[in-house]
Formats: C-alpha cells, sequence, structure tokens
C-alpha cells in the first residue's frame, strides 16, 4: 500500500461512491464497519475533510459516537462487492462481520480505527467535528424521501490524515 494525496484519488473517491465502501470504526473493544454510499470530500479549517453521515439506529453509530476516528475503505478492482453486500444489510450486533467476509483490519500508527486489507484505496481520518442533522432545517423534499421513520443521520468531520493506494 503507497501513501498518496488526496487531489490525486478525489475523483475516483467521488465515482465509488455510488458502488459502496467500507466505513470502519473501532472504539475501546468495539470494532465495526458497514457500507456507505454517501459522503463529501472537501476543505474546511485548512484541512481536507471527508464528512460521513451515520444513521442513529446503526451499531456503527453506536461506536463511532465515542470514537476518535474512522476510515474509509473502496474496493476499484470490485473484491469487496461481497462485504459491500453484506455489511450493507446485516448489524454488527448480530453478526462479526470481519469473520463472516474475511475481512482483515490494518491499523495505522496512531489512529484506532483500522482500514480493511481488502480494499485497494483507503482515506485515514481523525474525526474533527461531528454534528446531526436538524430535522427543521431540512427541506420537506429530502425529509420526506430520507427521514419518513425519522431515523436521521449525524454527520461525522474527519480530517484526512493519509491516504493508502494499492
Ligand atoms: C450501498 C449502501 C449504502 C449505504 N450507505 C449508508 C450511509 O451512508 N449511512 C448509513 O447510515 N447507512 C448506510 N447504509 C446502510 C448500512 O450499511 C446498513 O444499515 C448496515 O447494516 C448497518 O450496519 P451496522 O448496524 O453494523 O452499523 C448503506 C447500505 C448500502 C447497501
Amino acid at each position: 500500500m503507497k501513501e498518496t494525496t488526496l487531489a490525486s484519488v478525489s475523483e475516483e473517491v467521488i465515482n465509488q461512491l455510488p458502488k459502496g465502501a467500507l466505513l470502519t470504526v473501532k472504539s475501546g473493544d468495539k470494532i465495526n464497519t458497514m457500507t456507505i454510499g454517501w459522503a463529501t470530500l472537501g476543505r474546511i479549517w485548512n484541512k481536507p475533510v471527508l464528512t460521513v453521515l451515520v444513521r442513529f439506529s446503526r451499531y456503527t453509530y453506536d461506536i463511532i459516537s465515542k470514537a476518535d476516528s474512522f476510515t474509509v475503505s473502496f474496493s476499484r478492482d470490485g473484491s469487496l462487492k461481497n462485504a459491500l453486500a453484506i455489511c450493507g444489510t446485516k448489524s454488527g450486533r448480530d453478526i462479526d462481520k470481519f469473520k463472516e467476509c474475511g475481512l482483515t483490519p490494518v491499523y495505522v500508527e496512531g489512529i484506532e480505527s483500522p482500514y480493511i486489507a481488502e480494499g485497494d484505496l483507503h482515506l485515514i481520518c481523525k474525526i474533527v467535528y461531528k454534528s446531526t442533522l436538524e430535522p427543521e432545517l431540512l427541506s420537506k423534499e429530502i425529509k420526506d424521501i430520507w427521514y419518513k421513520d425519522n431515523d436521521y443521520h449525524c454527520v461525522y468531520y474527519g480530517e484526512v490524515v493519509k491516504v493508502l493506494s494499492k
């Protein structure tokens, strides 16, 4: 795995998102990974920042709400296809997704959350801010489509501290 710049992979990140990526978090003795399809990439506070959206109902939320880091792993070669399907429909409350999907956590020095070895592009992020969506500030259109059941997202802002690519 080689370290690279965010700018060199940003277009790929945007194009990969609709295919899904694995958001991995660890806090204390709890670790989990789940499929995400939404994220934003940009620059805030003079830092490269990736935001991810996690609904309150996810087991991932229980962990990320106490975590100080997260990683997002993509598979450009499609090798995570099966894992993306399982990790996007099953909960870490019920199964060990690492065991079930044959995923290997890899740790970067100084960051608690590992990335997934079976991916080929990884964004390693330190959480610098989080905010919950305010229902009354959402447009009616988005609220009606995405939040009929009041299961809102919490938005996690991660400073991208390392980008690793195969
Ligand atoms: C393609 C795809 C994209 C998804 N994107 C998100 C997302 O951005 N945020 C989210 O909260 N859930 C998203 N999900 C749903 C979670 O991955 C799913 O509910 C998962 O089972 C939650 O696992 P957990 O309970 O172990 O956290 C997505 C699912 C799929 C299949």
